[in-house]
């Protein structure tokens, strides 16, 4: 009887410990993880590998010490250079012969990752990027349905200006971007403005390219003329000739609002600085007391500090060669600290729910639509797979010293504004204008002189932009014009239909 009682409590102990060892073993899951980072080599790519890799590290680390249902995750991080082009998909075929990997990060560059997407979609692996942020990507019915974008992309940056013409009620854009013909930030970046605020707005666009042509500011200041709000993106120098120009023309006198987009310090973007120490200088000033910048608004909590510490440290460790500004954290570096983390958090949650890391569609998924803890603060995706972003708009508040400040910022998640103190209606309110009736414009796009002048639909798909960017990168051209409004709807259905049309014909091409 005592023996049976004693087998008994044995048996249940047994028991209990047996139904207790799974729940162990699931929360601390044992996995690992191919991790392929394809990245320039280059340092002079703010996101190149030796200023990327310590960050990624560090998060590996952290999951690995602090993470506790993490801790078991080994990722075996192999970097690759992915140069800003094709050269990215040869090393992503190249090291998926024997082992494809489970997860790829990076590329950033537009037209090297359009490819690797592509393949590793079909491949059914997740990628995260703090890049490929041109709108053709937002597309993930298909060929980027593996793409998860954890910086905010230019369709979400276009969402201020959206907002802002909702806000102060204007009506007409022209949009002013210098196209290098090879990374293609600016062009980029104003096709999200324009495919943003063509759904509301009339939007009229100018392609210059300075590096072959100069700049022509006269021709700008034609259809500056015609226009109520001005958005350009374009090089420092760039900028402050055209601002000066227009300053010149009187322009700046309030009835017509200027911006001017830098993101991220690359020098694509001009850096709203009017000083160059020439006799310009003060001209310049009072001109860039008329032009606003919107730019990526940065967060930090106390964490970061260490984080910040912690890379820097490493960079300067290796010790690298022409990297003055590497110890610099930006919102790549960044982001590709929070892509491991957001990898991790879907990826044991799979698992959990009995999937493994091939899984790669439902990995991605589970990225999507949710809020987590990044190293700056909070992240937060939409679910679409592509994160909400927040921005600043910067206005010169001093104008004796020449000194900007963030007047206004702008929440992506709650799609709501924050004005601050310094926040003047008046520089955002357009004075004594004119209203422009732009169907009596004509066309003056055959006035400007201009060996070869054609009209670019900035498309809404990458396959375009890349087809133009190839059969134009040897045309001579200096202004492209597109104008474009609510009233032609039914055209831009005609439009789309044509620009899948040469999506696929890219495709049989090839
Ligand atoms: C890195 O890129 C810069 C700018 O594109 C170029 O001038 C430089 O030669 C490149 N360096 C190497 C090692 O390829
Ligand atoms: C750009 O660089 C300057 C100086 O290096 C730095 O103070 C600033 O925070 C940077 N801005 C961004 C958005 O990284
Ligand atoms: C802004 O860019 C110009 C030209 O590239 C440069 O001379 C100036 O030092 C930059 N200013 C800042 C604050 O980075
Ligand atoms: C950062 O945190 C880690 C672990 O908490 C610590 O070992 C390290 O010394 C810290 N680094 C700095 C620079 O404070
Ligand atoms: C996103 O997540 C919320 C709950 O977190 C859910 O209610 C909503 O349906 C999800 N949206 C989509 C499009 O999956
Ligand atoms: C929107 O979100 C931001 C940041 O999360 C927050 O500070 C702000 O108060 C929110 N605004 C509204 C109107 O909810
Ligand atoms: C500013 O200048 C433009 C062009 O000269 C003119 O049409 C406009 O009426 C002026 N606005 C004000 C407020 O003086």
């Amino acid at each position: 009887m005592r023996y049976t009682l004693l087998y008994c409590i044995l048996y249940l102990c047994l028991y209990i410990w047996l139904g207790l060892l799974p729940g162990r073993t699931s929360a601390t899951v044992i996995e690992d993880i191919e991790v392929l980072v394809m990245l320039p080599k280059n340092n002079s790519y703010m996101f190149s590998i030796a200023r990327v890799a310590p960050a990624i590290e560090y998060a590996k680390q952290r999951l690995k010490i602090g993470g506790g249902v993490y801790s078991g995750f080994n990722f075996n991080l192999r970097y690759e250079d992915s140069n800003c082009g094709n050269d990215a998909l040869f090393s992503l075929v190249d090291r998926s012969c024997e082992k494809k990997p489970d997860l790829v990060l990076g590329p950033v560059c537009e037209y090297a990752a359009a490819p690797v997407v592509r393949m590793a979609s079909h491949w059914n692996i997740p990628v995260i990027s703090t890049g490929a942020l041109a709108s053709g990507f937002s597309d993930k019915e298909k060929e980027y349905s593996h793409l998860t974008r954890i910086s905010p992309s230019y369709l979400k940056m276009a969402e201020t200006f959206s907002a802002m013409f909702r806000h102060f009620n204007w009506k007409d854009a022209l949009l002013i971007f210098d196209d290098d013909k090879e990374e293609r930030n600016c062009y980029f970046t104003l096709e999200g403005v324009h495919l943003k605020l063509m759904e509301e707005y009339q939007t009229v666009h100018i392609a210059i390219n300075t590096k072959e042509e100069g700049l022509n500011a006269d021709d700008i200041i034609n259809y500056i003329y015609e226009s109520e709000v001005v958005i350009m993106c374009a090089g420092a120098d760039i900028v402050r000739d055209i601002m000066l120009a227009v300053h010149r023309r009187r322009l700046t006198n309030g009835s017509y609002i200027f911006f001017n987009i830098e993101l991220f310090n690359s020098s694509s973007y001009g850096n709203g600085s009017w000083k160059r120490g020439d006799r310009y200088d003060s001209e310049a000033r009072q001109a860039y007391s008329a032009l606003n910048t919107v730019t990526l608004l940065r967060t930090v909590k106390p964490e970061f500090d260490n984080f910040s510490l912690e890379v820097k440290r490493s960079i300067q460790k290796a010790g690298l060669p022409d990297c003055d500004d590497c110890d610099n954290i930006n919102m790549f570096v960044e982001g590709f600290h929070d892509a491991l983390l957001l990898y991790a958090l879907a990826l044991h949650e799979a698992i959990r729910n009995g999937l493994t890391k091939k899984d790669g569609a439902e990995i991605t998924y589970r990225m999507w639509n949710r809020t987590f803890e990044g190293i700056a603060g909070q992240v937060s995706m939409d679910f679409n797979g592509d994160r909400y972003g927040d921005f600043s708009v910067m206005s010169m508040t001093n104008t004796e010293a020449g000194t900007y400040e963030t007047v206004c910022n702008y929440f992506g998640v709650n799609e709501s504004f924050q004005m601050l103190p310094v926040f003047n209606p008046e520089l955002f309110t357009l004075k004594g204008r004119h209203r422009v009736h732009h169907t009596d414009l004509p066309d003056k796009s055959c006035g400007l002189g201009v060996s070869a002048v054609t009209g670019i639909i900035v498309g809404a798909l990458l396959g375009t932009a890349l087809l133009i960017a190839f059969y134009f990168i040897r045309k001579n051209y200096t202004i492209t014009i597109e104008r474009r409004s609510a009233r032609e709807e039914h055209d831009i259905g005609k439009h789309r239909q044509l620009r899948e049309d040469s999506v696929r014909s890219t495709f049989s091409a090839a």
